[in-house]
């Protein structure tokens, strides 16, 4: 496994891959890996001959200094997990490679102003500009995102579509512990009661999973339901319980054909968040989480 700096080191060992006809898969990260991360590179490999990974804890998109800076991050650690999933080429920038008086961003507006985008201002639009950035050095036929952050995943479907980046990309599902936390490199700030309680998250979905498929179809209904649930575990706050339209991610009040209920709340300092992709099949639903 290779690790590069620099945006000229990436594209010769990319150049050298494309001559040897090697479709190149790529999965963004901002590190501190665990296996959500690595399910990527599986998924990546099933589509893609070279595994490239990005590791940059983008300053862009926290709009919390705070957050920024206890960030998790080990190096060698993500190096030997990377290494062990199948990564052939680490990128690792540093800021100045990547931000050099930079004035241009993408955003979605429209998308991005609403769920997580409501509380984190400028998030997604640091977000989409980094991935755009990369999408142009790496220049990878596949990436994968996780159903983990659908929001993010959504828009960067939408931005590719709007501005014809040559790329395809997959949203993989979520992965979680064995009692059903989604995996998150910020799980470790996590402490005692706050982390046994964050299982509520799971299991509200799990009820929304199972009023559903007793007919209850209506967000007024449903949102209410799964908001006891998370209540029950005494988060500090719930930061949104909504159900919206998978394409658009506006809000709806009866479920369509492809909708996500989507939630975040704070367990402790820790903001945690958690999804579920519905699809209606004829007159079936199915629950994706
Ligand atoms: P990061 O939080 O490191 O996540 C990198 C990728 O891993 C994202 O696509 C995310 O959805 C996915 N992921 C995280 N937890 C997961 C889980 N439990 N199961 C499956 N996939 C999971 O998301 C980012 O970084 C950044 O915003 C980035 C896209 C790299 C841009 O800076």
């Amino acid at each position: 496994m290779k690790i590069v700096n620099t945006i000229k080191d990436l594209r010769n060992e990319i150049a050298l891959q494309r001559r040897n006809d090697n479709k190149i898969g790529f999965v963004p990260t901002m590190g501190y890996l665990h296996e959500g991360h690595l399910s990527l590179v599986g998924i990546s490999r099933q589509h893609s001959d070279y595994q490239v990974m990005s590791i940059f804890v983008n300053k862009m998109q926290f709009n919390d200094p705070k957050d920024y800076t206890t960030y998790p991050r080990d190096y060698d650690r993500d190096f030997a997990l990377a290494k062990d999933a199948g990564v052939d080429l680490i990128f690792l920038p540093d800021d100045s490679e990547m931000y050099q008086n930079r004035l241009t961003y993408v955003d979605i507006e429209m998308m991005t102003n609403h769920l997580c985008g409501a509380t984190r201002p400028g998030h997604f639009r640091g977000v989409l500009t980094v991935v755009a950035k990369l999408f142009n050095i790496v220049q990878p036929d596949v990436s994968v995102f996780g159903q983990k952050d659908i929001q993010q995943a959504v828009i960067i479907q939408k931005m590719v579509k709007d501005l014809d980046f040559p790329v395809t990309i997959i949203v993989a599902p979520i992965i979680r512990e064995p009692d059903g936390l989604a995996m998150s490199s910020r799980n470790v700030h996590l402490k005692g009661d706050d982390r046994t309680n964050a299982v509520v998250i799971y299991k509200s979905l799990q009820k929304a999973e199972e009023l559903i498929h007793q007919g209850i179809v209506q967000s007024h209904t449903l949102i209410p339901a799964i908001t006891d649930i998370i209540t029950s575990g005494k988060p500090k706050k719930i930061d949104y319980v909504s159900i919206v339209d998978y394409e658009t991610l506006q809000p709806i009040e009866t479920l369509k054909e492809k909708s996500v209920i989507a939630v975040a709340a704070f367990f402790g300092p820790t903001r945690l968040i958690d999804n579920m992709i519905v699809e209606k099949r004829g007159e079936m639903y199915t629950c994706v989480y």
